[in-house]
């Protein structure tokens, strides 16, 4: 049986047992609604400890004002069978009162890095995203946290912070798992008809012809031009964002003269999808 823990000080005293067995211990943060991606974050958390903590939080502090968080699908039961069965060692589901007790005034503010792409169209996101891990951190402890590259800006968000902060972690990047059409696997494509969900992986594709275009030498500004026209002639009802970035800081490239990364954010239905491949020079 998997252990659910609702509380801090349950969680401390199961990564104290641990702890004095000798264990390393690897953290996997999740907001739920767990696919196979989320799963692949176990995986290789376990490649690389002996117990593997999971937790699952709908963050309240990163959802803005007209953005999902009612919505966003709460699948418990589902979510436990599976971190299950794929070998993790513990689920902490604390409450939204245990995470943020009456009077909490901190936040954590990562400049730079949260500026831009998602940081425009989602004024607060990061910090929101910022603060909770920072105390997921602080709760768990773990010598290893993984997360997606699925979300390329929160994933540089939480490595600039650990630096700062001189977190005693070790902060891992997991490569994105994709449906077998290239449609990257996340919460909020259950949000998509069956219509939208044959348009999706239209923005994994348009990556891909982008990314060839600029590793032939084109120039970034036409290319990322016709990359958005292609994903609103699909079907998409708006791109918030198609960019070239590099990859280190996440600065606007013109060319690609560097290890860079192609990142989009576009909405279809009543979802907002993200998605990002590397794209290096030939
Ligand atoms: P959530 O969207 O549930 O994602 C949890 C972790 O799973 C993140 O690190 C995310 O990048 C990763 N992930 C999502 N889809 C993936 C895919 N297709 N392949 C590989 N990894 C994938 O990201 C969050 O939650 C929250 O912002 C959180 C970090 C938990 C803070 O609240």
């Amino acid at each position: 049986m998997l252990p659910i823990l609702r509380s801090v000080a349950a969680l401390r005293v199961q990564v104290a047992q641990w702890r004095k067995d000798g264990l390393r211990v690897a953290f996997v943060p999740t907001m739920g609604a767990l696919h196979d991606g989320h799963l692949s974050l176990v995986k290789s958390g376990l490649a690389e400890a002996d117990r593997v903590v999971v937790s699952i939080f709908v963050n309240p502090t990163q959802f803005g004002p007209n953005e999902d968080f009612a919505a966003y699908p709460r699948t418990e039961q589902a979510d436990v069978a599976k971190l299950a069965g794929a070998g993790a060692s513990a689920a902490y589901v604390p409450s939204v009162e245990e995470m943020y007790p009456a009077g909490a005034a901190t936040t954590v503010h990562v400049a730079g890095v949260s500026d831009g792409l998602c940081g425009t169209f989602r004024p607060g996101h990061f910090d929101g995203v910022a603060t909770v891990v920072a105390k997921l951190l602080n709760q768990v402890q773990p010598d290893v946290a993984l997360f997606g590259e699925k979300d390329f800006q929160q994933l540089q968000v939480i490595r600039r912070m650990a630096r700062d902060l001189d977190l005693p972690v070790a902060i891992r990047g997991v490569p994105t798992l994709r449906e077998a059409d290239g449609l990257a696997m996340s919460s909020r494509n259950a949000y998509l008809s069956a219509q939208e969900r044959a348009t999706a992986p239209v923005l994994h594709r348009t990556l891909s012809e982008v990314a060839a275009r600029l590793q032939a030498g084109a120039e970034a500004a036409p290319v990322l031009k016709d990359g958005i026209a292609a994903i609103l002639a699909a079907g998409f009802g708006s791109v918030d964002y198609l960019e070239l970035r590099s990859v280190e800081d996440l600065t606007p490239l013109e060319r690609l003269d560097r290890p860079a990364r192609l990142i989009v954010a576009a909405r279809l239905g009543k979802a907002r999808l993200i998605d990002n491949i590397a794209v290096n020079p030939a």
